[in-house]
């Protein structure tokens, strides 16, 4: 078992597989001059699973891909059947914007994976083509029929929340009524470009006044719903909640079949209880998604021994600090650290 400085056990491990997408998110990445990096300098599939293999002897069980967008990863069904037969390794989750997601899903059930979240901000194909530069709403909500009729679950939906793009709370609260479907409204986080990085900060043009905390998420939900006759919103107790090893608190309507839930990096920081490292798709471990200490895996994988790679991993845990504090931002966008 792996546990931190402070104690906290870690056993999950992001993997970004890739800093490309076949979107542009707004909040994600600049409109132009989007540099991916060189081939040479992402990890191969064989180093991801050379450094998955050590990471899981080291405590990890759990394991969620992430990019960019993942499902633009050639061999990714290979990769996740591989990593699938490692053994102590509990599960393996993915998380996608879900427009290739028709096109893979029953071959990802194959290959072991059936926990898929999928991010989707808007319910209306105009906002939703705003915010992702370039999307057709159509294909996201196919990667979602797709993935339950492939018999995946718990499949989640990851909505971030910003004020000026009027988002229909309601609207993806409905969607929980008729399958089970758990929607996460997420606070907006102003990440890439706050330091030296490519992007300006704010550069989607939001400001402080687009914050919307989950509180405030909470009670429009509950006063909307309870005026639609949705029944009351009412928490739903850890271990009822549909499983998932992130930061999201879970709600109900009635006896709804889905949950909705906030994730509140902001408002309610949930350091404490964190049990996760990241593994950009460069071959960069971070103990903390607003820390910008980086640990080089990727050069240790392709010069050093595995007793040096599970030294990275040791190290991480070492200087994993207590807490973001006051700082929640990072040089680097998302796209590049897998959220
Ligand atoms: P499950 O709980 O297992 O379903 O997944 P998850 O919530 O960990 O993963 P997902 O990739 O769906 O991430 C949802 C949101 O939570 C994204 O906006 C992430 O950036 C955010 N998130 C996940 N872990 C952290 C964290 O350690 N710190 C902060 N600030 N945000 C996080
Ligand atoms: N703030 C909050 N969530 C974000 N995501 C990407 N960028 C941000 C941001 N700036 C979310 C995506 C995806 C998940 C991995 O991270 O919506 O679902
Ligand atoms: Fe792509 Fe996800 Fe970034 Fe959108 S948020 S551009 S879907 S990686």
């Amino acid at each position: 078992m792996a546990t931190d400085t402070y104690g906290r056990r870690i056993d999950y491990l992001r993997i970004s597989l890739t800093d490309r997408c076949n979107l542009r998110c707004v909040y994600c990445m600049p409109a132009k001059g989007v540099v991916w990096k060189p081939h040479d300098e992402i990890l191969t599939l064989e180093e991801i699973e050379r450094f998955a293999a050590i990471a899981v002897e080291e405590g990890i069980s759990k394991i969620r891909l992430t990019g960019g967008e993942p499902l633009v990863r050639k061999g990714i069904i290979g990769h996740v059947r591989r990593l699938k037969s490692f053994t102590g390794l509990e599960a393996i989750a993915l998380t996608t914007n879900g427009t290739l997601l028709a096109r893979y899903a029953e071959q990802l059930v194959d290959a072991g994976l059936t926990r898929v979240n999928v991010s989707l901000d808007s319910l209306d194909p105009e906002v939703f083509a705003r915010i992702t530069r370039c999307g057709r709403i159509e294909d996201a909500l196919a990667g979602i029929d797709a993935a339950f009729a492939a018999g995946m679950g718990p499949v989640k939906l990851n909505a971030v929340v910003v004020r000026s793009l009027e988002q229909d709370l309601l609207g993806f609260a409905r969607l929980t009524l008729d399958r089970p479907v758990h929607v996460r409204f997420i606070e907006y986080m102003p990440v890439g470009g706050t330091a030296e990085g490519e992007c300006e900060p704010g550069a989607e043009g939001w400001t402080r006044a687009d914050h919307v905390t989950a509180d405030e998420i909470l009670e429009r939900l509950a006063a909307e719903g309870a005026a639609a006759g949705l029944g009351a919103l009412t928490p739903v107790q850890r271990d009822k909640a549909p499983g998932g090893w992130g930061p999201a608190r879970y709600y109900r309507f009635g006896d709804a079949p889905g949950t909705v839930g906030v994730i509140t990096p902001l408002s309610h920081h949930f350091c404490g209880e964190c049990n996760r490292l990241r593994l950009t798709a460069d071959g960069r471990l971070r103990a903390c998604l607003f820390s910008d200490e980086e640990i080089d895996v990727r050069s240790v994988l392709r010069g050093g021994t595995d007793e040096d790679v599970r030294a990275t991993i040791r190290s991480a845990l070492e200087s994993k600090p207590e807490s973001h504090s006051m700082r929640v931002g990072t040089t680097r966008g998302m796209s590049q650290i897998g959220g």
